[in-house]
């Protein structure tokens, strides 16, 4: 059964706001997405009834380590892992930039990091920085092509000397979805510990850390319904042994001693709260003929089956308005090809007006995009878009409509330099 929009719709309180007249159009996902009335719920009703610091003696001290640790064992069902591997954070930025630090104090003048030209500067230039402690970093060339990473080029770059491989499991600029799976064999042949950023994946796509065999993997919750809050999967044997940087009263056990000072406990009730809403889609529009869906049982089956519900109502919706948006003179679509995988985000230019100009445009009618480099900007740069503005960039959610599609596509081909064919 596919997924009922109207249902989903009438979960997120803010699609109700009206801009000049206009029905808000919110096509600002990867940016963020909006948030359902539970996740609100789950977090109000934490400040008001649980609100304390951990582990202490009375109700709500320990109403709020139960609350922590039933949220670890959520998202061990997100990322298909357990529980003590999951650590909460800041956002995914900040996350990286502590792993590195950490990954650091093991490695010595010389040795190498691989980077990719497809990723958003959190995942670059943490790894960019060490350069100044006599680190070599390397960035796999994008193809302006075909939008994905040449192969070629990273397994030239391997060698004994890689000591990590950070990578992008889907670009939050123009949708290209990486075989992470593979690339993370070939640097675990060498010996490399991999780290991938999964922020624009995990709104699009279930994630299994076990099948992609990584060491970390990183998201943020506020790209999948939840509230401002990053999240780590370290693989239980790699944060054992990994130095990280911590002060001496913090628990230096997985998954704790990865995290510094007081956690956002509200926007941690409200994250989980986020997965419980995919499990909820998958258990009212999952598909039970699902092959896929065979390996899983309970909440982690209910997750999997709510991210390829997702999907599977995003993809035709994007493939129908990249055809429309193929048919106005002037527009360029940047993407992958067809028949490689990629999110339901789409990102054009359009000859004769800057992105920036059409996003305050299309700002007017209600319809909210993203324009420019959206930290991607070695892409950008690859793409030789730099000077111009960047790009324009529509990104899809299972609230999103065809008649909104319709509306935002009648706007920008009033924008065009003529008429449709
Ligand atoms: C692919 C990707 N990585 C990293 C980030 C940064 O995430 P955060 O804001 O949680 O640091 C974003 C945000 O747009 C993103 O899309």
């Amino acid at each position: 059964m596919s997924l009922a929009v109207d249902e989903i719709r009438s979960q997120f309180p803010a699609l109700a706001r009206t801009i000049n007249g206009h029905p808000a159009i919110y096509f600002d996902g990867p940016g963020g997405t909006q948030v359902p009335q539970r996740v609100i719920d789950r977090m109000n009703d934490y400040l008001v009834n649980h609100n304390a610091n951990i582990h202490g003696s009375f109700a709500t001290t320990r109403e709020t380590d139960q609350m922590l640790h039933d949220a670890r064992v959520t998202f061990a069902d997100f990322f298909g892992c357990d529980w003590d591997e999951v650590a909460f954070g800041h956002n995914a930025t900040t996350i990286n930039f502590k792993l590195s630090q950490a990954l650091l104090r093991d490695l010595q003048p010389g040795d190498e990091i691989i980077i990719t030209d497809i990723d958003h500067e959190t995942n670059r230039g943490p790894w960019l920085l060490l350069k100044e402690r006599g680190l070599v970093v390397n960035s796999i060339r994008l193809d302006p092509d075909t939008l994905t990473l040449d192969q070629e080029d990273y397994r030239a770059q391997l060698s004994p000397k890689t000591k990590v491989v950070a990578l992008n499991y889907a670009s939050n600029a123009v949708g290209t979805i990486t075989d992470v799976r593979d690339m993370i064999r070939q640097a675990h042949a060498v010996g490399a510990v991999t780290v991938v950023d999964a922020v624009h994946y995990a709104l699009h796509g279930a994630i299994d850390v076990r099948t992609l065999d990584t060491d970390y993997l990183f998201c943020s919750a506020y790209k999948f319904f939840g509230p401002h809050v990053g999240i780590l999967y370290a693989r239980k044997s790699a944060l054992d042994k990994l130095r990280t940087l911590r002060v001496a009263p913090q628990d230096p056990e997985p998954p704790y001693k990865f995290e510094t000072g007081t956690l956002n406990h509200e926007g941690i009730a409200g994250a989980a709260e986020a997965v419980e809403f995919i499990a909820e889609i998958g258990r009212t529009w999952g598909d039970d003929r699902d092959a896929a869906l065979v390996p899983y049982t309970g909440r982690r089956k209910a997750v999997v089956a709510g991210m390829r519900a997702i999907d599977a109502y995003e993809q035709p919706l994007a493939r129908y308005f990249r055809e429309q948006l193929r048919l106005i003179d002037g527009l360029r679509l940047y993407g992958p090809h067809e028949g490689v995988p990629c999110t339901s985000t789409i990102a054009f230019t359009l000859e004769g007006i800057s992105p920036a100009d059409i996003a305050h445009q299309l700002s007017e009618k209600g319809i909210f995009v993203w324009d420019g480099h959206f930290f991607a900007t070695r892409l950008i740069e690859c793409l030789g878009l730099t000077g111009s503005g960047g790009l324009l960039r529509i990104g899809l959610a299972p609230y999103n409509t065809r008649t909104e599609i319709d509306r935002t596509l009648a706007e920008i081909n009033a924008l065009a330099p003529s008429r449709p064919h």
